[in-house]
């Protein structure tokens, strides 16, 4: 039995406003009564844009719908001047349970380097939220590098500061599956998760390793999710487009080993 609870996670990126994201996590919760996420066999996690955040809280609580809830971002800072930027501390006080750190899309658009990615996992940590810190190796690093020396340094600087006893979850991402319908196979997915594991002993210790979830994202869908889960070292999915579909996302939470 591992002492790791799976993760499937959605990551909806700029999509469905606030009252279509109603519409969306009703419809999921109805398509996935008696599911196992309703025992917590598996965690169920969505992560909407911010403008979505307080609407989809509301409904959560109100309809006791057991998913947990991430943000897509936060701010290095607490509060203050800082014009668009959303904290930890508000995050926190809207039940988030989550928040998605160094996605590749920040990594490129954003030029959020090791650094910012760092002080975001610090920021999340102290107001009592965990990070999903994403590390993911681009086709031209894969060609000059292979797959896991880029994950292996973006997660090394992610966790510089971080305590052993700190709650965090890991994904793996590689940029070329990102979107691409090409996923990474599995052995690949495994090959560089046990790596980030091992990355994770060596920062935080063998207990921290052996409790931490560290997911597979890129291009997962239905059809490939279960061939992902049966890898040892890989405890979830952080899923993209697959995430906006309800009866898509609804199968890949129902996978069976
Ligand atoms: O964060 C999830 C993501 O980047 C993967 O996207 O569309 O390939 O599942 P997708």
């Amino acid at each position: 039995v591992t002492p790791r609870t799976p993760l499937i996670a959605g990551n909806w990126k700029m999509n469905l406003d606030h009252l279509q994201a109603v519409a969306f996590v009703q419809k999921l919760h109805w398509t996935l009564k008696d599911a196992k996420h309703e025992d917590g066999s598996v965690e169920v996690a969505v992560f909407p844009p911010f403008t979505d955040l307080r609407t989809v809280q509301t409904l959560l609580d109100a309809d006791k719908i057991p998913f947990a809830l991430g943000a897509q971002d936060i701010s290095t800072h607490d509060s203050g001047a800082y014009t668009g930027e959303v904290s930890g501390a508000f995050l926190a006080k809207l039940d988030n349970r989550y928040v998605i750190i160094g996605h590749s899309e920040r990594r490129e658009y954003h030029h959020e380097g090791d650094e910012i990615v760092a002080a975001k996992v610090q920021a999340a940590l102290k107001h009592g939220l965990v990070p999903v810190i994403c590390v993911g190796e681009s086709a031209d690093d894969l060609e000059k590098f292979g797959a896991s020396a880029v994950p292996v340094g973006q997660l090394k600087a992610a966790l510089e500061g971080v305590k052993a006893d700190a709650d965090i979850v890991v994904a793996y991402e590689p940029v070329w599956a990102i979107g691409s319908g090409q996923a990474a196979t599995p052995e690949q997915a495994q090959d560089v998760c046990a790596k980030l594991r091992d990355v994770i002993a060596e920062k935080l210790g063998e207990d921290a390793a052996a409790r931490t979830r560290v997911l597979y994202g890129g291009s997962v869908k239905a059809a490939n999710i279960a061939s992902f889960m049966r890898e040892p070292d890989v405890d979830g999915a952080l899923v993209g487009g697959a995430s906006l579909v309800v009866d898509e996302f609804a199968a890949i939470i129902r996978y069976q080993k």
